[in-house]
């Protein structure tokens, strides 16, 4: 290989038919004269356009048929430099970095010599020694191309917003499920917020035994064994899902507010008394009609109940998962609007418990989480709940839905492959790295691949095969001739 050009922080390496380079490769122009060399990634890969080429390859084309006439076209014989010349690749390659006695910095303010300098393929390995990725807790993400075992360190994901995204059926949920199960592995409480109940057998493997998981991994879902006796609710959430699930408007609000405050004062705080009190209640007709037909629709969604025995606390299932463990909300079969509920229960819950410091943090998966979490809720994870310690990492096949300053406040995007124009550009422009680099790689991600970037890699984009995992899947899409 050799360098060719360099252009801002672009490098074009001539790259010739013997020597194998790929997008996302990391190669190292060294300059032995001046002591150090540029660390530079492989972004996209071309033919080398030579003056004449085209008429060489014309001239190629038409001396087959002279051959079979017995004329040798190749009397000084070069037509084996000739194709070394034809096949030659370009490497578009971005610079990242300079290595100096063995450390890296970000500086690029140099120029290596062009005669002198010998550029080679640096092997991932390599270079996540180099830059210390995996210090503390390894979690095994995958394999990078040498076949050997990535590995990022679990507090790079502490305390931060990731995104995982990418086309459907890429691989995304198998690879949250990886980090869910590395980060309770390692103690940490984590909850799920399972879309299309795919979580929901984490606990068993592939030959659906109880995995080592098993224990701690609890499935609760919604109005089956997951329900909840108003009297645990605060009348704060309480209010929460009445304005923003179901919209209640504010006089209405304001009526509930003294009804509900009335039956608390008398313990009387029952989806039964609460349906009395209504009906008792002397207001106008519309305030009321407005609060029965809420009424109905909590009574209605089964995630309430006046039975204690059927209730459980949410404070004791997090007390569960406090020292390790993973707390999955089944959402499969709740209506969008139930959704809602459950979700605007759950997190005021989990507020209350890390504001009073019965918990440290929670580490929060949240599966297409457009489809139940409020406009209001998105920046409050980012700033509030996050403060608070829900460190929350988003999984989506639409990047669109996750607005941008969500992106700009994540630390870490697992990025899977996308063809969709739109998409690459909606990620291109949120993450941290040159938006060339993030569309010309992700667009030739092969499926279960995916291209770590953010704080996990330290900022240098790394392309890893993720590694299979030995739980029951249930991410298969049901298919009518299998
Ligand atoms: N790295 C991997 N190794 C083995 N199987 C995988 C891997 N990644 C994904 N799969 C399988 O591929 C299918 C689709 O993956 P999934 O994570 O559900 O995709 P997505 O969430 O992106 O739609 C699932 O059956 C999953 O088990
Ligand atoms: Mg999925």
């Amino acid at each position: 290989m050799r360098l060719y050009r360099k252009e801002g922080n672009t490098v074009q390496i001539l790259c010739f038919p013997n020597e194998r380079a790929e997008k996302g490769d990391y190669l190292q122009i060294e300059d032995p004269k001046q002591g150090k060399g540029f660390l530079i990634q492989v972004i996209d890969v071309q033919f080398a356009n030579i003056p004449g080429i085209l008429e060489e390859l014309l001239r190629d084309a038409t001396s087959d048929s002279d051959e079979i006439n017995g004329r040798d076209l190749d009397p000084l014989e070069v037509t084996s430099q000739i194709t070394i010349i034809q096949d030659a690749r370009l490497l578009l390659c971005k610079i990242r970095g300079t290595i100096q006695n063995g450390k890296l910095s970000g500086s690029s303010d140099w120029l290596p010599s062009r005669s002198k300098s010998i550029t080679k393929k640096l092997a991932t390995p390599t270079l996540a020694t180099l830059l210390k990725i995996t210090e503390k807790m390894p979690i095994h993400v995958g394999e990078t191309k040498e076949f050997s075992p990535l590995k990022v360190d679990a507090t790079a994901l502490d305390g931060k917003l990731n995104i995982v995204t990418g086309k459907k059926g890429t691989g995304k949920s198998h690879f949250s499920k990886l980090l869910v199960l590395s980060l309770a592995n390692y103690g940490a409480p984590v909850v799920v917020l399972d879309l299309n109940g795919e979580y929901a057998q984490l606990g068993l493997t592939s030959d659906g035994k109880k995995s080592p998981h098993y224990e701690t991994i609890h499935v609760l879902t919604p109005a089956s064994n997951f329900k909840v006796g108003l009297a645990q609710i605060q009348l704060r959430v309480m209010i929460n899902i009445l304005v923003h699930a179901l919209h209640l408007p504010g006089t209405s609000t304001q009526e509930f507010r003294r009804i509900w405050r009335f039956l608390k004062e008398h313990t009387k705080l029952s989806l039964h008394e609460l349906g009395e009190a209504i009906r008792n209640r002397q207001c106008n007709h519309h305030v009321k009609d407005a609060l029965f037909s809420r009424y109905y629709t909590l009574v209605n969604s089964g995630f309430f109940t006046d039975d204690p025995a059927d209730a459980i606390t949410l404070e004791d299932c997090f007390t569960e998962i406090r020292t390790g463990g993973v707390l999955i909300i089944n959402l499969r079969d709740t209506s969008f609007v139930d959704r809602q509920i459950v979700v605007e229960y759950l997190l005021g819950k989990l507020v209350e418990m890390l504001a009073c410091w019965k918990m440290k943090a929670v580490f929060l998966f949240a599966e297409e989480a457009h489809l139940y979490l409020r406009e209001t809720y998105w920046n409050d994870i980012v700033t509030r709940m996050r403060h608070f310690g829900v460190f929350t990492t988003f999984v989506t096949n639409q990047p669109d839905t996750i607005r941008e300053n969500i992106y700009r406040q994540a630390d870490n995007i697992f990025l899977f492959n996308f063809t969709n124009e739109h998409d690459l550009e909606t990620v291109s422009r949120a993450a941290k790295v040159d938006s060339e680099t993030v569309k010309s790689i992700a667009r030739d991600l092969p499926i279960q691949h995916c291209l770590l970037l953010g704080r996990v890699v330290k900022d240098f984009p790394i392309v890893v095969k993720v590694r299979a995992l030995d739980v029951q899947t249930m991410g298969q899409t049901r298919l009518f001739f299998a």
